[in-house]
């Protein structure tokens, strides 16, 4: 045999020597779920683990994070009921304890933290939509105006990144407009870029009691089937002025993550959703998967596909096992 491939692999060094893919802890993204009040830390059932928790908690479990290497977070608030309408108020109003949430990290962490939003209607609104309803139809158009209020709101106490997650068509340019109109012209936009409507988002939707009421999110959000539709997307959100372009759920979309990755130059986000999140975890409490070995597998294949950066609930957990030395 001329060629061997089992030479390459034959020591630990040689291993080490020739690894095409590093993940590192400054690639990762912790989600944070944020409720109002004080003292409030409540186990979300559908994903061990993680919490609801109040700004105070937060904080705690922030700084924790910031200690093993994490800087960037992204916030997503769980809003009771009665202060949900049809069109999102509270989603911008003075009062929102998502927006002082921002306030107050910035506040205690300044530089020190890379804070994402979420922009779209569902977490505010009462039919549970990531935009406007009339009859059975999600409003395109008339939803952009408040998703440009809910980012400038959300510029305004002090985020670094917004993300709109709504897949509304013409949102980023709008967005940008609105922000450079009021001197944000710094701020960032991660956008939503190739979001599929997929079913692994269930976990995070019992985490903000933010099902859609009536229907399904396939007419805004994309059909598992295509990959040549999220081309088109990527190419208007970079033309639309993205800072980064993301691909949602990460594991079943790797050929998305990639083909994004190989068309266009800016950074390429992955998002690692609840449900992936909530099958590992679970296979693991079963012992039917070692989750120190599995979860970084995981998280690895999804850089190596392309990601530059990884939102994912692991994303604590994975910086412990790097201080502990327990990846190689
Ligand atoms: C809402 C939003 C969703 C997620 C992030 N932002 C759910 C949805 O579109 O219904 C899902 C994240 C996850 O599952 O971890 N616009």
């Amino acid at each position: 045999m001329q060629r061997r491939p089992r030479r390459n692999r034959k020591t630990a060094i040689s291993r080490g020597f020739l690894k095409e893919t590093k993940l590192g802890v400054e690639n990762l993204v912790q989600p944070f779920f944020l409720v109002d009040g004080t003292g409030v830390k409540d186990e979300v059932k559908s994903m061990p683990g993680n919490y609801r928790m109040s700004i105070d908690v937060a904080l705690i479990e922030m700084k924790a994070c910031i200690d093993l290497g994490i800087k960037s977070f992204i916030l997503f608030p769980a809003v009771k009921d009665e202060l949900k309408d049809s069109v999102a108020t509270y989603g911008s109003s003075p009062d929102n304890f998502y927006l002082k949430a921002f306030q107050t990290f910035k506040e205690q962490f300044g530089d020190e933290v890379n804070l994402i939003t979420d922009v779209a209607l569902d977490p505010y609104s009462s039919d549970g939509h990531d935009g406007l309803v009339q009859g059975n139809e999600i409003l395109n158009d008339e939803t952009l105006p408040i998703l440009g209020e809910l980012a400038l709101a959300q510029a305004k106490a002090g985020a670094d990144i917004i993300g709109p997650s709504d897949m509304m068509d013409g949102r980023v340019e709008y967005i940008r407009n609105v922000l450079d109109n009021n001197g944000y012209e710094n701020v960032s936009i991660m956008s939503y870029t190739a979001k599929y409507a997929s079913a692994f988002y269930g976990p995070f939707r019992d985490a903000l009691d933010s099902a859609p009421k009536k229907g399904d999110k396939k007419t805004y959000q994309m059909d598992p089937a295509n990959k040549r539709e999220a081309l088109i997307e990527a190419e208007l959100d970079f033309n639309e002025g993205a800072d980064y372009m993301m691909v949602k759920p990460a594991l079943p979309y790797l050929d998305i993550i990639h083909v994004l990755k190989e068309n266009y130059d800016i950074p390429i986000a992955a998002y690692n959703v609840s449900g992936e999140c909530s099958m590992l975890t679970a296979a693991c409490q079963n012992g039917w998967l070692d989750f120190e070995k599995a979860m970084p597998e995981m998280l690895l294949s999804i850089k190596r596909a392309g990601a530059d950066v990884i939102i994912t609930y692991f994303a604590k957990a994975y910086a412990e096992l790097v201080r502990d030395g327990k990846i190689a």
